[in-house]
């Protein structure tokens, strides 16, 4: 069996944090949500890995590497455009060839892993194999319809009316009958090659197309309130671990990680938290749920179940709540007089005043 994960997609989102990086690598609890697939994979017992890229293909390709450090074997697959779903399995042919293949989204999050599921398809082989979860508004998803036996009996790409809450997670497991599948369907109204419509293709044929059902799972959907919720829920499985410095006036309670070279003087963390390589935390209080990325600088603030990315610095602002923060930025209280707020934002950027 080879993996097959999709990295690729343009880079043109207006979102918080991606119009800057590739949705693939926005960062949970300080690591690219594209690597938890990827360990997920690893720990699944598959090593081939074709990674599908695209226009961002030169960030993925640096982040990745040739997938040693996570013991796989990756072979990069230009996608010219994103087509679809579906295209880039076809465009993976050449790579897949006769094998099954687990196929992962690369900005999909799946808690637990994917390796029991693996395992299942490897027993049984059926022509495809679907994970669905229950979701608010299925409308943004795949959604499936089962019948009364919980056999696929329908998918529809993104209904304005969905037949259910099911919506199809990005994890698709198939054997090399997909194959005939993506190149027998055409374009959709939106112009893709939808992995829904392959998938029907099968089951219209009489093939075997089985779901499982799965809960703990999360996508980049550019709401800040999901990204600090799957922020929340890694740091609660944390491995704390201390590789940078902690002055004796400092205490750290519950589980932290202090990455390599970062520095605690004079503070309070209370986990669980993450404070990244080469960051500086001085005479602050750092509260349950945050994750600080590299080489930040933390000094005199109070801040809690929030995101900080790399090389920003917050300074005499307190407290911080439920806030993301992206790379490069500059918090600061504004000078006392003169009683008016004074602004310098980004494109895109999202300030709430309390006064
Ligand atoms: O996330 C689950 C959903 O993913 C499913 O419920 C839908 O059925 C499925 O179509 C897909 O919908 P999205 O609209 O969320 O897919 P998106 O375009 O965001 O692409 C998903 C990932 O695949 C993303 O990491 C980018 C990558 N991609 C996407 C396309 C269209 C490619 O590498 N190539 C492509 O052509």
């Amino acid at each position: 069996m080879k993996a097959l994960v999709l990295a690729g997609g343009s880079g043109s989102r207006l979102r918080p944090i991606t119009h800057t990086s590739p949705k693939q690598l926005v960062p949970v609890a300080n690591k690219p949500v594209l690597f938890y697939g990827l360990e997920a994979i690893a720990e699944a017992g598959v090593t081939d890995v074709g990674v599908i890229v695209g226009d961002t293909g030169r960030e993925i390709r640096e982040a990745v590497g040739d997938g040693s450090r996570f013991g796989l074997r990756v072979t990069y697959i230009t996608q010219s455009a994103p087509l679809g779903l579906a295209h880039a399995l076809l465009v993976a042919g050449d790579y897949l060839g006769d094998d099954d293949v687990v196929m992962y989204l690369g900005d999909n999050f799946v808690v637990g892993g994917i390796s029991g599921i693996v395992e299942e398809f490897r027993a049984q082989r059926p022509d495809a194999q679907i994970l669905l979860t229950r979701v608010d508004d299925p409308t943004a998803f795949g959604v499936a319809e089962l019948d009364g036996s919980g056999r696929v009996v329908g998918l529809e790409e993104k209904p304005a009316r969905p037949k259910s809450d099911l919506a199809l997670v990005g994890v698709y497991l198939f054997t090399s009958r997909m194959q005939e599948a993506v190149r027998a369907i055409r374009p959709s109204r939106r112009g893709e090659l939808e992995i829904t419509d392959a998938i029907q293709w099968l089951i219209d044929r009489g093939c075997d197309v089985r779901s499982t059902t799965i809960s703990g799972y999360w996508k980049d959907t550019g709401n800040v309130l999901d990204m600090l919720e799957v922020n929340r829920s890694v740091l609660d499985t944390l491995e704390p671990g201390m590789e940078g410095k902690v002055d004796r006036a400092s205490e750290i309670i519950g589980r932290v990680r202090v990455e390599a070279g970062a520095e605690i003087r004079r503070s309070r963390i209370v986990g669980p938290v993450v404070i990244g390589a080469g960051s500086v935390v001085t005479e602050s209080y750092i509260g349950p749920f945050t994750s600080i990325a590299d080489n930040c600088r933390i000094e005199d603030s109070e801040i809690s179940f929030s995101i900080v990315l790399e090389n920003s610095l917050i300074d005499g602002v307190r407290p911080i709540e439920g806030s993301l923060i992206g790379r490069n930025v500059a918090v600061a209280p504004a000078p006392r007089t003169p009683a008016a707020h004074r602004f310098v934002l980004g494109d895109h950027s999202t300030v709430h005043i309390s006064s």
